[in-house]
């Protein structure tokens, strides 16, 4: 296998550390993984991975153009895996402006930064270059019949300030391409879980509250359906996308597994009870709350294309990803915990 440097943006959040993880245990390939370290970026998530001389750290903004001009320079990557991004669509609600500042001008000045880095390359390693933008199956809106399945060909009908920020940063992703050839990818994948999840999204919200006796608050009547898909299964199709899927093509990316939310929590609650057994059912935590606005009611993914064209299927059930995910949550305490007090915060004066 040749191998190449990539250039991973958002390496400290949920996925982007998945995908570091990734390439650093089961690859030869060499990493550098660019982030600002907002809220959401925890270098303890990459403890696992951090003392390998396939892996470098630089804290920096995508929307800083002189710098990512700089580092493009400096580490000379193969692949661009573009995962950096305003992620929480309730933050984006209260604050829109930090969303379309990193997500679509942050995306604009990487794609600039990217471009002017390839076309100073020559030969085969100017073929060979690749961009992967990571992005959603928010940008789809929400689906009315049961029967319904989002796919490649779908229109764009983004419902929230965060779905249509990432939405028009697809939408410059492909117009780089068509406008200058840059050799793009595209990805948009549906709802993950897994381990080292911020604990302000659903399933690790509720085990945590669910550990501690606090409420679990489900929105409206909870019977919004999400399609799920285990995290490190969205990494390792990721990986095989950025290097074996074909330039200008879109891939969806789902786990097959649609389900309400409030049966999510459910389930949660019984694995819990599994666990870590108490009295009374976790089930009566269950609390339910005013909806989000612009709540979608169901997504769900067609995931056959690259299931037949890269031959990517899920490793893990719902079931055995959602078991993984709470004993994952039951071992590593000092990680949310950390999470949960701001200390792991304490390690951006460290990177600097
Ligand atoms: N979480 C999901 O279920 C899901 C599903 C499909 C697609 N996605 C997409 O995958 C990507 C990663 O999602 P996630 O859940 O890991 O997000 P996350 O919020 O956990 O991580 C985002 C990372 O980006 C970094 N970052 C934010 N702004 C930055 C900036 N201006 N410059 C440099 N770094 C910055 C953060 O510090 C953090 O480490 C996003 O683009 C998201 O839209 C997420």
């Amino acid at each position: 296998m040749h191998v190449k440097t990539f250039l991973i943006t958002g390496g400290a959040g949920f996925i982007g550390s998945a995908v570091v993880r990734e390439l650093i245990h089961n690859t030869k390939h060499t990493v550098v993984n660019i982030d600002k370290l907002t809220y959401a970026g925890n270098l303890e998530s990459l403890a696992s991975i951090e003392g390998s001389d396939r892996y470098t750290f630089e804290q920096a903004d995508i929307c800083d153009a002189q710098a990512m001009q700089r580092l493009f320079e400096k580490y000379q990557p193969d692949v661009v895996m573009h995962l950096a991004a305003e992620s929480h669509v309730d933050r984006s609600i209260d604050g829109p402006a930090e969303f379309i500042q990193t997500n679509v001008v942050g995306t604009a000045v990487l794609l600039e930064a990217a471009r002017s880095y390839w076309n100073g390359l020559e030969g085969e390693r100017r073929a060979a270059f690749r961009f992967h933008h990571i992005s959603t199956d928010e940008v789809y809106g929400d689906l009315e019949g049961t029967d319904d399945l989002f796919t490649e060909q779908t229109p764009y009908a983004p419902s929230s300030p965060y779905s249509a920020s990432k939405a028009s940063s697809d939408h410059l992703v492909r117009a780089w391409q068509r406008t200058y050839g840059l050799p793009t990818l595209v990805t948009n994948c549906s709802n993950n879980y897994g381990p080292y999840h911020f604990p302000e999204k659903l399933i690790p919200l509720m085990i945590l509250n669910a550990l501690a006796g606090k409420p679990l608050p489900v929105y409206g009547d909870g019977q919004q359906i999400r399609d799920w898909l285990f995290v490190e299964d969205h990494a390792r199709a990721l990986i095989k996308v950025a290097t074996e899927g074909s330039v200008g093509e879109t891939y969806n990316i789902g786990g097959h597994n649609e389900k309400a939310n409030l049966a999510v929590v459910e389930t949660l609650c019984d694995l819990l009870q599994e666990l870590v057994p108490q009295e009374t059912s976790y089930r009566e935590l269950i609390t339910f709350v005013t909806d989000r606005p612009g709540h979608d009611v169901r997504y769900a993914i067609d995931a056959s294309k690259i299931e037949h064209e890269l031959g990517w299927v899920p490793q893990e059930t719902f079931e055995t990803g959602l078991r993984k995910t709470v004993q994952w949550y039951l071992v590593n305490e000092t990680w949310w915990k950390r999470v949960q007090d701001g200390s792991y915060q304490g390690q951006r004066l460290g990177s600097l």
